[in-house]
C-alpha cells in the first residue's frame, strides 16, 4: 500500500530537468556515469514520493535531443543505464500500476533499450495511478518543427483545414499529446534555465530552482518544493480576485 502525504493542491503533472549528476561525481572525484547511477537513485525515491502526494503525472527530462552530441562513452552508458533502468523497474511499475510513456525522438535510440522501452510502454499501457513520461531524444524545437510538418501534411492532403487550426488542435500535433500541460517545473544543481523543454506545454506552469544536484535531491527536498507550489497562487493570467 502507498502511504499518503495530504497537501491543499498538489500538482495534477510535475516535470523536472534532472540536472547535476555530472558535477555531484566530479566533486567526489568519481567519474560521469556514477552520477547517473546516482541520479537513477534520486529518480526512483521521487518517484514514489510523487505517488504518496497523489500526484498523476510525472515527465522527467532524461536525455535532451542535445545530449547526442556528448562523448560516445558517456551517451553508450547513459543508453546501457536506460535499458537497465526499465527492466529493473518493471516489476515496480506494475504492483504500482504506474503507465510509463516517453516524448521525444525515440528513433535516434539504439535498437535495444527502443525495444525495451516500447515493451514496458505495451505492459504497463492500462495503468493510471501514475503516467511516468520519459523525455528521451527530446528537444522541444524539434517537437514543435515535426508537428507543424506534420500539420502541413495533414492541410495538404485535406484531413485538416486551415480554419479549424486551435491551440487544441496543435497540442494534439506534439509528443506530449495525451497528457495536461505540467503545473510545476522543477529544475535542481542551480542553473535557472529551461534548455528546451516542453517549451510550448509550460506556459503557465509554477517554476522552482533548487541548487541541490539531482543524485542529492531526495524525498524530502520534494515535499520542500511541493510544500512552496501550495503557497503559489496561480492567475493564469487573469487579475487578482
Ligand atoms: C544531467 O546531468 C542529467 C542528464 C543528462 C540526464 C538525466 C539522467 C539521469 C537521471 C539518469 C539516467 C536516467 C535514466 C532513466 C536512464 P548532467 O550530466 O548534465 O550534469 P552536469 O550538468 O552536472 O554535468
Amino acid at each position: 500500500m502507498i502511504k499518503k502525504i495530504n497537501f491543499k493542491n498538489v500538482p495534477s503533472h510535475l516535470a523536472i530537468i534532472m540536472d547535476g549528476n555530472g558535477r555531484w561525481a566530479k566533486k567526489r572525484n568519481l567519474d560521469r556515469i556514477k552520477g547517473h547511477i546516482e541520479g537513477i537513485k534520486s529518480l526512483r525515491a521521487v518517484t514514489s514520493t510523487v505517488m504518496e502526494c497523489g500526484i498523476k503525472y510525472l515527465t522527467v527530462y532524461a536525455f535532451s535531443s542535445e545530449n547526442w552530441q556528448r562523448p560516445k562513452a558517456e551517451v553508450n552508458s547513459l543508453m546501457y543505464l536506460l535499458e537497465e533502468y526499465l527492466n529493473l523497474e518493471l516489476p515496480t511499475l506494475i504492483k504500482n500500476k504506474i503507465r510509463l510513456n516517453f516524448i521525444g525522438n525515440i528513433e535516434r535510440l539504439p535498437e535495444s533499450p527502443k525495444k525495451t522501452l516500447l515493451n514496458v510502454i505495451d505492459k504497463t499501457k492500462e495503468f493510471n495511478s501514475l503516467c511516468l513520461t520519459l523525455a528521451l531524444s527530446y528537444g522541444s524545437r524539434e517537437e514543435i518543427t515535426t508537428a507543424a510538418i506534420k500539420m502541413a501534411k495533414d492541410i495538404k492532403s485535406n484531413k485538416i483545414k486551415i480554419e479549424g487550426i486551435d491551440e487544441n488542435l496543435f497540442s494534439s500535433y506534439l509528443y506530449s499529446r495525451d497528457m495536461p500541460d505540467p503545473d510545476f517545473l522543477i529544475r535542481t544543481s542551480g542553473e535557472k534555465r529551461i534548455s528546451n523543454f516542453m517549451l510550448y506545454q509550460i506556459a503557465y506552469a509554477e517554476i522552482y530552482f533548487t541548487k541541490t544536484l539531482w543524485p542529492d535531491f531526495s524525498r524530502k527536498e520534494l515535499i520542500r518544493a511541493l510544500k512552496n507550489y501550495e503557497k503559489r497562487v496561480r492567475r493564469f493570467g487573469k487579475s487578482e480576485v
